[in-house]
């Protein structure tokens, strides 16, 4: 009988694109298990933790790796963010599609990640507070992609155990490793909308407490803009 395939949407695809060939993968928060399923499927990895911290979702990873063949080289694990993953099970950890601030507080549980594995982070929103969090925690950054998937870019983090100099502001909102991809420039964009919405609720708030943030917004705002008309001008886009 032929072989099930899976087919993977582009934000997963990304992922599975930045997992070194033969790792240990743990993939917290698997939900429905597809990256690692895809990954043993195609020979990338050599063995997957599926873990969750619900059973629904768990139950679900299982029922995927059975119908494509790949529940032999699976662990499941049913645990809140790394509680039921001992170090060295795994060298690079995948924790994707939850919010900065879940990613944050898993990672936070989690201190003995900045010896020897390998992070790939992708946060559904507040990744500027991902990034403040891991440049103030003891990991440095390796690596940042986007991706776009259903009209949203997406950033993905790579990173590991060790230093890097603060990021300011900007650094935070923008990225620090995103200039040469191409999706950048719309990245700022994205960006930008997001400060907007922000400036429209505290301006429509008009309160007297806010005006430093205010002030600090509307500067980010303008220090984004002017990094992407450069980055346009460079790449001779406009978005
Ligand atoms: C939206 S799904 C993302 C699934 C998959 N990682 C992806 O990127 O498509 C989020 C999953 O994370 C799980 N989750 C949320 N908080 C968690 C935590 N602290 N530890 C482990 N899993 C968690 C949820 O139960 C859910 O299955």
């Amino acid at each position: 009988m032929e072989e099930r395939k899976l087919r993977l949407q582009p934000r997963l695809q990304m992922l599975a694109n930045m997992i070194p060939q033969g790792a240990r993968l743990a993939d917290v928060g698997t939900d429905h298990g597809y990256l690692p399923v895809w990954l043993l499927q195609e020979g990338r990895i050599r063995r997957a933790i599926a873990s969750d911290i619900n059973a629904e979702p768990l139950a679900h990873a299982r029922r995927t790796a059975e119908a494509y063949g790949t529940a032999e080289a699976m662990d499941f694990r049913l645990c809140a963010g790394l509680d039921g993953i001992v170090p060295g099970e795994a060298d690079v950890v995948v924790i994707a599609g939850m919010g900065g601030e879940t990613i944050c507080a898993i990672l936070e549980a989690a201190p003995w990640l900045r010896d020897g594995a390998e992070l790939l982070l992708q946060p559904m929103t507040k990744t500027e507070e991902l990034r403040a969090w891991l440049s103030a925690s003891g990991y440095r950054l390796l690596e940042e992609r986007l991706v776009e998937d259903k009209d949203f870019l997406y950033p993905i983090l790579r990173t590991a155990g060790g230093t890097m100099p603060p990021m300011n502001d900007e650094e935070l909102w923008a990225g620090r490793l995103l200039e040469s991809d191409p999706l950048w420039g719309r990245y700022l964009t994205q960006q930008q909308g997001r400060i907007q919405k922000r400036l429209d609720g505290l301006r429509r708030a008009r309160r007297e407490a806010d005006a430093g943030e205010l002030l600090r917004l509307e500067k980010l705002y303008m220090a984004l803009e002017g990094r992407k008309e450069r980055w346009n001008r460079e790449h001779g886009t406009r978005d």
